[in-house]
């Protein structure tokens, strides 16, 4: 129900909360990702990348010693490094200042009202039985395939945890890929049969070649129509410390999920 800033009459500054929360911008630059895509809010948003903000004007209260709901919430917008909440989906590095810096005072102000009255009504809506069920990110299955062995078992330990050459990551390819019965990640795109489509995909480049292109140059082709195909969010950095090996063993990995 994504509602327009025309709609919002000059005086109703919940509205334009909203609508901020919603859609970005023009003072803040263009965005990969914005609040209501990596949050879930009451019913109008369902992300899950950040914490469920559904009740934060309550949850607030708790989060940081002597600070109270309002400052809480009001520097995790226009500070969002300064501090780490540690409730489910807290991963650091997501929400950065490169986000939120460009919003004025102003739209920080709408924000934060609006975020505090969308609890008071998502708690109004619940008691007279209108059930809110915000979307929880659920655990991965214990009944994962069992890998083929070899360069596939390899490849497989490899996307799930980031080898030690390539650093501490924020996200890693199970974070953000889902893969049935595997992974949960609801960041980048489906992977639960790429090795039957990933020879579709670019056109004169066989399953493997696109594979490989994939994990070596993310960056240089975005597959059409497929969803979540967010650009902007695997980037070279991500994958650019993965020795050739390692590149074998995750392209034999993603070729077995058929
Ligand atoms: C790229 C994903 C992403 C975007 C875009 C984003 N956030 Fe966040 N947000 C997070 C993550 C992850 C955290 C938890 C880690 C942290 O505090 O930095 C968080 C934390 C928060 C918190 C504190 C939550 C708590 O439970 O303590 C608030 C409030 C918040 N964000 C509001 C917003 C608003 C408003 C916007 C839009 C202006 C926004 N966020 C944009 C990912 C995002
Ligand atoms: C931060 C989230 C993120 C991480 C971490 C990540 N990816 Fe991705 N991935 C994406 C997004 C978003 C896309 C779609 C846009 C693009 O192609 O860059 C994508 C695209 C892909 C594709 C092409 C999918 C298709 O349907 O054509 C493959 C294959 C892939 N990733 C594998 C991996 C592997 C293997 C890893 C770990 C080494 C990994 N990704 C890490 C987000 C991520």
């Amino acid at each position: 129900m994504p509602v327009t800033g025309d709609e919002c009459a000059v005086d109703d500054l919940e509205c334009q909360g909203r609508q901020l929360f919603l859609n970005v911008p023009a003072s803040a630059a263009p965005q990969a990702l914005w609040c209501s895509q990596c949050h879930t809010l009451g019913d109008i948003a369902n992300g899950a990348i950040g914490p469920d903000l559904t009740n934060i004007a309550v949850d607030a209260e708790s989060r940081k010693p002597g600070t109270t709901a309002r400052e809480y919430i009001r520097e995790s917008i226009s500070e969002p490094e300064a501090f780490l909440c540690e409730v489910e989906l807290c991963t650091q590095g997501l929400m950065t200042a490169s986000v939120t810096g460009g919003l004025t005072d102003e739209e920080v102000d709408l924000l934060v009202e609006f975020l505090m009255s969308a609890t008071a009504a998502t708690e109004m809506q619940t008691a007279v039985g209108d059930v809110v069920v915000p979307t929880t990110p659920t655990d991965t299955p214990a009944d994962a395939p069992a890998p083929a062995g070899g360069l596939v078992a390899e490849g497989q330990a490899l996307f799930m945890a980031a080898p030690a050459n390539v650093g501490p990551q924020a996200l890693w390819c199970s974070e953000c890929h889902r893969i049935e019965g595997l992974a949960e990640g609801l960041i980048g795109p489906d992977l639960t049969d790429i090795g039957s489509v990933a020879g579709t995909r670019k056109p004169g480049t066989s399953a493997e070649e696109y594979l490989v292109e994939s994990l070596r140059d993310p960056d240089g082709f975005i597959p059409d129509g497929v969803e979540r195909a967010t650009p902007g969010l695997m980037t070279l950095a991500i994958v650019q410390d993965l020795t050739d090996e390692q590149v074998d063993a995750l392209v034999a990995f993603l070729l077995a999920q058929q």
